[in-house]
């Protein structure tokens, strides 16, 4: 129990009451404001959740001053040098670093679900070739949920695990699903064989006509990618997951609401968004014009991949993703590309400016990501769903922890009502 707290008096009736203040293990204390509805008849109003709470959590911690971000309490430079996707994985999932045996196991029960049912093929044929991979991506991980849904017990932690396999083995089928019906090619089965991130490349780039050969550097950049988007705490599409899962639905439908929050580009689609801007810019003597643009009020342009809500010195990712997108354009020998050369010189006329630097605009991690993803031959639709395919596990293992909390509830926000009060119906042809 508390000892600490704050004091909230009604400066209109003088009435007085005491909050408990919450402590976390890091980060700042939280004042618990359940009862003052009840006490004052208040409710509270903060518009983007800027200093809302909205869960209690043991998974992933950010200090947005400092530039850190902690997977169970493990800072993320160390595991995007370090670990690999399935380790951080299993960490997020199960809150410790596995032994050698427990990732052969965790490896061995996610492969096995690797698979997608045949019928789904049919889904991806309902859209047009031009369709974009996230709508194809969110729709069909929805379907899924059409497969698995009497099978699904929220109350037995084993059926709860198998969910968690499940989603997190058929994200990869399903994504690389979406682009070669992009492409216009055919789909190619998961091979278990291979290591997870090196199966996900296979799925997308390989094609029936020649072998093809996985790229080391490819695939060690996908899993450090991969590492580095898998959770982000409180996020838009973490939070869409919790709040759709509090209703007690499908766990596949919960995870398609977090595939549609990610997909706008304040969140998860800025990586795709980054490199549309850059073509754009298309030539280092257009960058002033584009800086420009983005500090003008009137308009409505952003400077993607700048700015972050909670990080406001650097982004921790962005620093990893940064070093590993000069590494990887050096090892690929496209370290010239014009995109590149457009980030850079944005990248530098904006931390020379003090628009950026007054209001904390940093460059964030789809500002590398997307160019990383660009070297190695993704197309720009599909940066989202690579993000989604990584986010899946923090998503996955969040609703995990919120479907076991004894404080679970149903998410309902309230509102302030600004709309018309009471009135009366009038006939149509009165009005
Ligand atoms: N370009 C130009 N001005 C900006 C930008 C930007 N990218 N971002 C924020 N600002 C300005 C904004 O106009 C506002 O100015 P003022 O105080 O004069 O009104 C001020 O900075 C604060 O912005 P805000 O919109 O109140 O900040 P926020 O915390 O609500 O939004 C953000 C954070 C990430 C949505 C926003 O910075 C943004 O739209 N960035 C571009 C999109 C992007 O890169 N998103 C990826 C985030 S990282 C991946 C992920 O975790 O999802």
């Amino acid at each position: 129990m508390t000892s600490r707290t704050v004091t909230v008096t009604d400066n209109t009736t003088g009435k007085r009451i005491e909050m408990p203040v919450r402590e976390g293990t890091h980060g700042p204390p939280v004042v618990e404001i359940k009862d003052l509805y009840k006490e004052f008849g208040y409710f509270t109003y903060d518009a983007g959740f800027t200093s809302t709470a909205s869960c209690r959590s043991d998974i992933t911690f950010i200090d947005g001053e400092n530039g850190i971000l902690l997977y169970r309490g493990y800072p993320i430079e160390q595991l995007a040098e370090h670990s690999s996707f399935l380790e951080v994985s299993y960490l997020l999932l199960h809150g410790e670093l596995p032994t050698r045996e427990e990732l052969d196991a965790f490896n061995q029960a996610v492969t096995e679900h690797t698979m997608i049912n045949e019928s789904l093929k049919e889904f991806f044929d309902g859209f047009h070739y031009d369709a974009h991979p996230m709508a194809m991506l969110t729709g069909v991980v929805a379907s899924l949920s059409a497969f698995y849904h009497d099978a699904i017990n929220l109350g037995d932690p084993g059926n709860r695990m198998l969910t968690c396999h499940r989603v997190l083995a058929k994200m990869p089928t399903i994504a690389a699903a979406a682009y070669k019906h992009m492409m216009g090619e055919p789909f190619v089965y998961p091979l278990n064989r291979l290591y997870h991130t090196e199966n996900l490349l296979n799925m997308l780039f390989s094609r029936p006509t020649e072998p093809y050969e996985i790229n080391p550097i490819h695939a060690r950049a996908l899993d450090q990618l991969l590492i580095l988007h898998a959770d982000h705490e409180q996020n838009a599409s973490a939070a869409t997951v919790r709040l759709t899962s509090s209703t007690g639905t499908n766990p596949f439908a919960s995870i398609a609401s977090g595939c549609a929050a990610l997909w706008g580009p304040a969140h998860g689609g800025a990586n795709e968004a980054v490199l549309n801007m850059l073509h754009e810019i298309g030539d280092v003597s257009q960058v002033p014009r584009y800086l420009e643009k983005a500090k003008d009020k009137d308009d409505p342009f952003r400077l993607m991949g700048f700015g972050h809500r909670v990080y406001k010195n650097f982004d921790p990712r962005a620093k990893v993703m940064k070093q590993s997108a000069d590494e990887v354009l050096e090892l690929l020998g496209v370290e010239n590309n014009p995109t590149l050369q457009v980030a850079k010189e944005l990248e530098k006329q904006a931390l020379a400016d003090p628009y950026f630097t007054d209001k904390k605009l940093f460059p964030n991690v789809d500002f590398y990501s997307g160019i990383i993803l660009e070297a190695m031959g993704f197309p720009t639709a599909m940066f989202t769903p690579i993000f989604a395919v990584s986010r899946t596990i923090g998503w996955i293992s969040q609703w995990k922890e919120m479907i076991t909390d004894p404080q679970l509830k149903i998410g309902r926000p309230r509102q302030l009502y600004q709309g018309v009060t009471l009135r009366d119906y009038t006939d149509i042809e009165t009005r």
